[in-house]
């Protein structure tokens, strides 16, 4: 079997994956040239920019990888044809977010931005290809990518003899604020595939790094179902903690002790335990929401019923917070202050799609509360848009905090919904100062402890452990 040897990546898509993922793949192997392109000239500028403190993503350790790798062998740029005409091995690591409109809308995955990836692939390259699906897609997607590769190919008659393609499936396991630990450390690394020379092409770039046992070899269908699988395992955990807490919290057990008590069991293990405000980010809902419309669409409803309901549960876990600040102060927060700590999905990140504190938040703005915010790393412009009902005609008043004390200033509650590590360890004592009383803090996260609190006079509300 002749090895094909690569030489040069692209990969379409600049964003969470995309640039994490192909910044490390440069720095451990610098003998590949690695492009990175996007159609978001805006984006591709910010990962230009000198400053490594403007880089589009904020993740532990990105800013070193880039120091070292872009300039070298590493490039973003918003050059589609080029890049994808030099390349061997091209990734597609765009959106696939849940589609809006048309049929599956609210479930299935729109798969717009990859089938158009596809075509510019199909278009532009030459000879033999290595197209790799990054993005997480629909199991049996690398069908409908080789039939867009082949058919485009039947376009353009004269290249026909020179350019043909190999499909394979690499998901993408990384989870945001440990995204670099997790790409130079991973569990493992999953590749699905047909063509055995262009799965070795692929694992002989992740050997670079990544022992042999831990690189998984399956097929296509597989690779792309197990994605889909572990995500919805993951948020399973979480909405079964969760429904614990609530549990917890009705008769007097504490959510940390029991998932202590579980977790110590082999079987069920300590990891992705803690009870929070719901779980958030880009991904759990919609690759459930598209498991859960897939196992309709193969005939399965009892199987999409049951992981649907992994969705509601996260759903109901926002909503009853927000109805427990509510009844704690009175029954209403209309014109009080809150403050909300923490606005990106989970700590050590700046993104803040699906987070709970813009649900969480929206409802108390439609309550009539009036919000400071603070998030370490959450621009303002980004907070601004995920609120954006309620920065058009001025409905509901939000500001943003400079610092936690700033936050805290005259507010009848304070209300932790990420768990950064600015706020462990506060001193309670002088911010029960700023606050009116009778304070509260509703912990979501469990970062404060009732001994901070003892003799401050504040209210403390954990959740999954009541007040
Ligand atoms: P993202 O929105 O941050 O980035 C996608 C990028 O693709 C955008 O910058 C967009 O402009 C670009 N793009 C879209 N269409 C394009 C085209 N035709 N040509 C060039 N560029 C194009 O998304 P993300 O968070 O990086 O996620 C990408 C995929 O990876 C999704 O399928 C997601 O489910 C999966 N995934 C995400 C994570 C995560 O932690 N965010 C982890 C694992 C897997
Ligand atoms: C998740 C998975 O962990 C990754 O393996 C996967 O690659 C990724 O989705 C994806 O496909 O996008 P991510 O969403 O970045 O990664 O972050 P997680 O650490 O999984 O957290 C997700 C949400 O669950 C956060 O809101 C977090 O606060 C919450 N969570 C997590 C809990 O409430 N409790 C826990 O014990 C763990």
């Amino acid at each position: 079997m002749n090895s094909i040897k690569v030489k040069r990546i692209c990969c379409i898509g600049a964003g969470y994956v995309g640039g994490p993922t192909m910044s490390v793949i440069a720095d451990k192997c610098p003998d590949l040239e690695v492009k990175v392109v996007d159609i978001n000239k805006e984006r591709i500028d910010a990962w230009n920019n000198a400053d490594l403190s403007k880089l589009p993503i904020f993740e532990p350790g990105l800013d070193l990888i880039i120091a070292r790798t872009r300039g070298r062998n590493l490039f973003f740029s918003t050059e589609m044809e080029k890049s994808i005409s030099e390349a061997d091995m091209v990734f597609i690591s765009v959106n696939t977010p849940t589609k809006t409109k048309g049929l599956g809308a609210g479930q299935a995955s729109d798969l717009s931005w990859v089938e158009a990836s596809a075509r510019q692939v199909a278009k532009y390259a030459k000879g033999h290809t290595i197209v790799i699906e990054k993005s997480t897609l629909p199991v049996r997607t690398a069908q409908a990518i080789k039939e867009i590769l082949k058919t485009t190919n039947v376009e353009n008659q004269e290249d026909e003899s020179t350019k043909n393609f190999s499909v394979l499936s690499n998901p993408e396991f990384l989870a945001e604020g440990t995204a670099i630990n997790d790409l130079e450390k991973p569990d493992r690394v999953l590749i699905g595939g047909e063509d055995p020379r262009a799965v070795k092409a692929l694992v002989d770039i992740y050997l670079k790094w990544v022992p042999k046992e831990q690189i998984i070899c399956t097929n296509l269908w597989s690779s792309e179902l197990s994605k889909l699988a572990a995500n919805a395992f993951l948020a399973q955990r979480i909405s079964s903690i969760n429904s614990i807490s609530a549990f917890c919290e009705a008769t007097g057990a504490d959510v940390q002790e029991v998932a202590k008590a579980i977790g110590t069991d082999k079987r069920i293990g300590n990891q992705f335990l803690s009870a929070g405000p719901g779980f958030g980010g880009s991904c759990f809902k919609k690759d459930i929401l598209n498991l859960v419309y897939l196992s309709g669409h193969f005939g399965l409803p009892e199987v999409a019923k049951y992981w649907n309901q992994v969705v509601e549960m996260n759903n109901w876990q926002q909503d009853r917070i927000y109805k427990i600040v509510l009844e704690k102060l009175f029954g209403t927060v209309n014109g009080k202050n809150i403050a909300i700590l923490g606005f990106s999905f989970k700590a050590n990140t700046n993104d803040t799609r699906e987070s709970p504190a813009i649900r969480i938040s929206c409802d108390l703005l439609e309550e009539g509360a009036i919000l400071s915010i603070y998030d370490p790393k959450v621009s303002f412009e980004k907070i601004s848009s995920d609120l954006n009902k309620f920065s058009i005609n001025n409905q509901g008043i939000w500001n943003i905090a400079e610092s936690i004390s700033g936050a805290l200033k005259n507010v009848d509650a304070v209300l932790i919904l990420t768990a950064w590590d600015e706020f462990y360890g506060l001193d309670w004592n002088y911010l029960a100062s700023l606050m009116r009383s009778p304070a509260w803090i509703f912990d979501t996260r469990s970062v404060v402890s009732r001994q901070e609190i003892h003799n401050t006079g504040i209210n403390l509300w954990k959740l999954g452990e009541g007040s």
